[in-house]
């Protein structure tokens, strides 16, 4: 006899409920996907996602903004800068976003995301063609030039450990569904490149 506790996932069985993702994403009449913005601190990435999101509602489009910042004053107000806390961060994320996504909507995820292999595990939680990385592309020099929080100029005095770009990595996408010249283009700009791309893949009509 064995007095092993069987491990949840034997005792959890997914419930299938009549109301799906289709149903759910055609009564929106919309496709639904997984915006994924990543980039530097002060790249650009809620500023784009926001200047998008707002086009895309005016456009009768349903969105749902997800934001590093805001998000760490809640649901990962547990989680700090360390290797590991970071990729609980962004897996939390991503399983939220999945979720959102499932609900039907457009998600815009904006974080920092630092690490290839967290962002890939995000896209393998998806159907093909739902996650589309955007690369807020802008050099450290830029962002640091910019420093909108004086977290940079912080991070040089030593005051704030793991910031990225200074004393923790940042892995640039390598083949990212939509690169953005963030270091030199207006938002108008960035927002238009991106409302082109979504049109290219039929996210948006
Ligand atoms: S991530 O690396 O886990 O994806 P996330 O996008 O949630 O980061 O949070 C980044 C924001 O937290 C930055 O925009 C900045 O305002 C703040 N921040 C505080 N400490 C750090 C740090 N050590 N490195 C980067 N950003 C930090």
């Amino acid at each position: 006899m064995t007095t092993e506790t069987p491990t949840k996932d034997e005792n959890i069985v997914w419930h299938k409920h009549a109301i799906d993702k289709q149903f759910r994403a055609n009564l929106k009449q919309q496709k639904p996907a997984v915006l994924w913005f990543t980039g530097l601190s002060g790249a650009g990435k809620s500023t784009v996602a926001g200047a998008l999101e707002n086009k895309l509602a005016e456009l009768g489009y349903h969105t749902y903004l997800l934001d590093g910042d805001n998000v760490r004053h809640g649901l990962c107000s547990d989680l700090g800068f360390s290797e590991q806390d970071r990729r609980e961060n962004i897996r939390r994320i991503g399983e939220l976003s999945k979720l959102m996504a499932d609900a039907g909507l457009i998600v815009l995820s904006a974080f920092i995301s630092p690490h290839r292999t967290e962002r890939q595990l995000v896209r393998d939680l998806l159907p093909e063609g739902e996650f589309i990385e955007v690369f807020v592309n802008a050099s450290l020099e830029v962002c640091e030039q910019r420093d909108p929080k004086g977290l940079y100029k912080k991070a040089r005095a030593g005051e704030i450990p793991n910031f990225t770009g200074i004393d923790s990595e940042y892995e640039a996408p390598i083949n990212p569904e939509i690169d953005l010249l963030a270091g030199e283009k207006s938002i108008d700009a960035l927002v238009d490149d991106c409302l082109q791309a979504l049109k290219a893949r039929n996210i948006i009509a």
